[in-house]
């Protein structure tokens, strides 16, 4: 039968009642969701059937494809060298696309990225990249490729041609409890990384307190999926999996952020923010096939640092996207808060706790995230300073420096800040950072 003369009823009916859906079945249900011949209604019940009962490898790889073939897929053809991707499923401070590009970029790989937009207590890309004065995210598909072509990297935001279906059918599980299924998240996240014109992709999978996965059986089943259905489509594909209990570096928010990566990309970045940095960028050179091994390829990635040439990376992607270059040797450029005042340490001894959630709900208080997806941004606001699991602190140093535009914001986060960073008389070892490859 065609997808044509599938009634969405009765496709909703077999998944209610546990069957395992067809290629054409999947693909009519996705087509509802583009072309609005299923209703909203419709596509919620069915999305309900899917997070209740399932699919299977097979139906998740349909799925997949449909959700992915909704729109354009980019055609990178002209590119001559290797295109890899990275993508993170979300974390506190996590900046690293922003200078992991330009590396791997400045490895030889061309580096396709479509990014998205934060909601909620994790950053987004996009909104980091923005804070650079004049930074265009919004450039049409064509430009998006002759950039890589000619500088091997580009970072922009989801168009209208990518991936239709999955805006339809994410809004409606933000609000049909449906988000929290491994099926319809590996559609959701494939459908726009395989669009991007990639020949091979290494995610980071987070866990823990600050991340969209909070346990790690939960993560690892995720990590196992999107691996297997990609790779399954084409596409060779690793996972990183990595903890989210701390933020990523000691910087919280847009502006400071941009600041940290540059600090990456000169060689002074954090060691928790380097490290995952570094793993996530062996995989992309191996999967890539620019390095034989974890050693060389982490060698390689090392020198592109210490030489500069991914900083230069970095200055021609914000050159070729309207932004102010100039940033890079002098990020006081970058917007700054009129309030910059540090916590200092209730007492002498070693920090015990940095709670990823509660620097987020912080920052989400200065004004550096959303909570709904029409909320404006503040790009200067945030923390920077951020101390780390197992450092030691004298009584009054600063714990972080909070960046404020608001009195009442400074105050409430203020006091958010001192609950979630915790000082106490034992050492504490950091939690193990890079756990597991998958793949
Ligand atoms: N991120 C996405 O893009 N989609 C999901 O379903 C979950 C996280």
């Amino acid at each position: 039968m065609s997808a044509a003369t599938l009634f969405p009823q009765h496709v909703i009916a077999r998944k209610r009642d546990g069957h395992a859906l067809g290629r054409d079945e999947i693909a009519a249900f996705v087509r509802g969701a583009t072309d609005g011949s299923w209703t909203d209604y419709q596509l919620s019940a069915m999305l309900m059937a899917i997070f209740l009962r399932g699919m299977n490898a097979a139906e998740t790889a349909h799925y997949t494809d449909a959700m992915m073939h909704s729109g354009v897929v980019a055609d990178l053809a002209r590119v001559k060298q290797p295109k890899s991707d990275k993508h993170s499923t979300g974390g506190v401070g996590d900046k690293v696309s922003l200078h992991l590009a330009p590396m791997v970029a400045a490895c030889g790989i061309a580096v396709p990225m479509i990014s998205g937009r934060g909601l909620g207590h994790t950053g987004g890309t996009l909104d980091k990249l923005e804070a650079i004065p004049g930074f265009r995210v919004d450039l049409p598909l064509d430009r998006y490729a002759g950039q890589i072509g000619k500088i091997g990297l580009c970072l922009i935001g989801q168009t209208a041609e990518l991936a239709p279906a999955d805006k339809k059918l994410y809004a409606l599980r933000d609000v049909t409890a449906t988000v929290e299924c491994i099926p319809l998240i590996c559609g959701s996240i494939l459908a726009k990384k395989l669009a991007e014109g990639i020949d091979t992709l290494v995610l980071d999978v987070k866990f823990g307190r600050g991340a969209f996965m909070k346990d790690k059986a939960g993560a690892k089943a995720l990590a196992r999926a999107l691996v297997s259905v990609a790779t399954a489509m084409g596409k060779p594909t690793r996972a990183v999996l990595t903890a989210m209990h701390e933020p990523l570096g000691c910087a919280v928010g847009n502006a400071l952020e941009v600041a940290e990566s540059i600090d990456c990309l000169r060689g002074r970045g954090p060691a928790d923010t380097m490290a995952v940095t570094f793993a996530l960028g062996e995989q992309m050179l191996l999967l890539a096939k620019v390095a034989k091994t974890k050693a060389a390829a982490r060698q390689r990635l090392e020198a592109v640092v210490t030489s500069g040439a991914a900083l230069e990376k970095f200055r021609a992607m914000i050159a070729a996207q309207g932004g102010d270059a100039r940033v890079i040797d002098d990020p006081s450029r970058l917007p700054r808060a009129k309030f910059q005042v540090p916590l200092p340490a209730p007492r002498a001894g070693f920090v015990r706790d940095v709670d990823a959630m509660g620097v987020a709900l912080a920052a989400l208080r200065l004004g550096a995230g959303r909570a709904r997806a029409e909320d404006k941004i503040d790009p200067a606001v945030g923390a920077s300073g951020l101390v780390k699991i197992g450092e030691r602190v004298e009584k009054s140093v600063p714990l972080c420096v909070i960046h404020a535009n608001d009195e009442k914001a400074l105050a409430e986060a203020k006091a958010m800040l001192t609950r979630a960073i915790v000082i106490g008389s034992a050492k504490r070892t950091p939690p193990k950072l890079v756990d597991e490859i998958i793949g």
